[in-house]
């Protein structure tokens, strides 16, 4: 049976006397420091000089003491790491290594870049992971609500023999010990969520186009396609999650629904396709394509973007908000 940590398993004091950076102030960055903050830990933020980055006076705006990378990894003794994944690296080189100390922990929040080697932190360093399973609005809600979102944590480097500790505070600190978190290898949470953006992500996003596609080339009115393919999933997914998929299939959507769900659902999903790309993942393939496309400056990347917002779908659905409401 794994272990939960919640909240009466986990102590806050590693983190106390300690100043927390939170490197990066995007979509996780601010939700965690603001929680940490509430939860009474000293912290404060670096991001990229003024004149680059998108979030440094919102920092200041909300009150936190605002650095350059550079200084706060000289004046903290914990740095979560909260900038997009492809940009840490060359960040990590340029201003963090060159001013970490032994003794000082380095908590990621995705461990891609620690996995596949584009950061290799030194050995009297702790190596870190938590990573709350929720986009940080999600996060901050919960915890102004008293609750917290499911988590994760990790050690890849034990330096101070208390690693783990100083990974599950920082976890209690964002809220995540309130609604339970696990351990996980670097690995297993890299892999995981990079299979979940796949297929999961990838999957439900084609479906939806596909659901449109079909049924305007069969002459269905746009808006009507759009609120079969969008619209109607978004209260669904929330009631699954909340009482679970067989209470909803069979009791709270209709029997023509549920024998639709039952019998055309494997015919619609290719389960061999999955697999494979499971497989592939684990041999690092998705990561390594990744990483080529990324260094390359993501021209594949740019020319799927260019057309998905060119495409019909995407010009019904501005159409459909600004009609028929958000
Ligand atoms: N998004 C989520 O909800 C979520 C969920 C779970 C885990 N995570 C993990 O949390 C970490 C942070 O992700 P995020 O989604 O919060 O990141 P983000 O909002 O996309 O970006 C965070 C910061 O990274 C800097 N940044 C972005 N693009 C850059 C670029 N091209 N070059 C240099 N700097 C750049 C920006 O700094 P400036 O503001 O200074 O410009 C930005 O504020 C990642 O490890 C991610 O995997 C995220």
């Amino acid at each position: 049976m794994e272990k939960i940590y919640r909240d009466a398993d986990v102590s806050l004091a590693p983190l106390e006397g300690k100043l927390v950076a939170v490197i990066g102030y995007g979509i996780q960055g601010k939700a965690q420091a603001a929680n940490m903050r509430d939860s009474g830990v000293r912290v404060i933020i670096g991001t990229r000089p003024p004149e680059e980055s998108r979030s440094r006076a919102e920092a200041e705006a909300d009150g936190f003491e605002v650095m350059s990378i550079a200084e706060a990894t000289r004046r903290a003794d914990v740095l979560s790491i909260q900038l997009a994944d492809p940009a840490q690296p060359s960040l990590y080189r340029a201003e963090i290594a060159p001013n970490l100390a032994a003794g000082k922990t380095l908590c990621f929040c995705h461990g891609f870049n620690v996995l596949y080697g584009q950061i290799d932190p030194p050995r009297d360093v702790n190596v870190v992971l938590f990573v709350p399973n929720a986009p940080g609005r999600f996060v901050r809600e919960k915890y102004e609500k008293g609750e917290g979102v499911y988590g994760c944590v990790s050690v890849d480097n034990d330096a101070t023999g208390n690693a783990l500790e100083i990974a599950l505070a920082l976890a209690r600190a964002v809220g995540s010990t309130r609604a339970g978190v696990v351990e996980l290898s670097f690995r297993e949470e890299t892999e995981g969520d990079n299979y979940e953006e796949q297929v999961l992500y990838g999957g439900v996003i084609q479906l939806m186009r596909l659901t449109y596609r079909i049924m305007v080339e069969n002459g269905y009115p746009p808006s009507f396609a759009y609120a079969k393919a969008i619209r109607s999933l978004r209260s669904v997914v929330d009631v699954m999650d909340e009482v679970g998929i067989e209470e909803y299939i069979s009791r709270r959507s209709s029997r023509t629904c549920e024998y639709a769900v039952r019998t055309r659902g494997p015919r619609v999903i290719n389960e061999e396709e999955m697999r494979k790309i499971f497989e592939e993942t684990e041999r690092g393939e998705f990561a390594k394509e990744w990483m080529g496309e990324w260094a390359l400056g993501m021209p594949m990347l740019h020319r799927m973007r260019r057309t998905g917002r060119a495409s019909d779908m995407e010009q019904t659905g501005r159409r459909w908000r600004e009609e028929f409401g958000k």
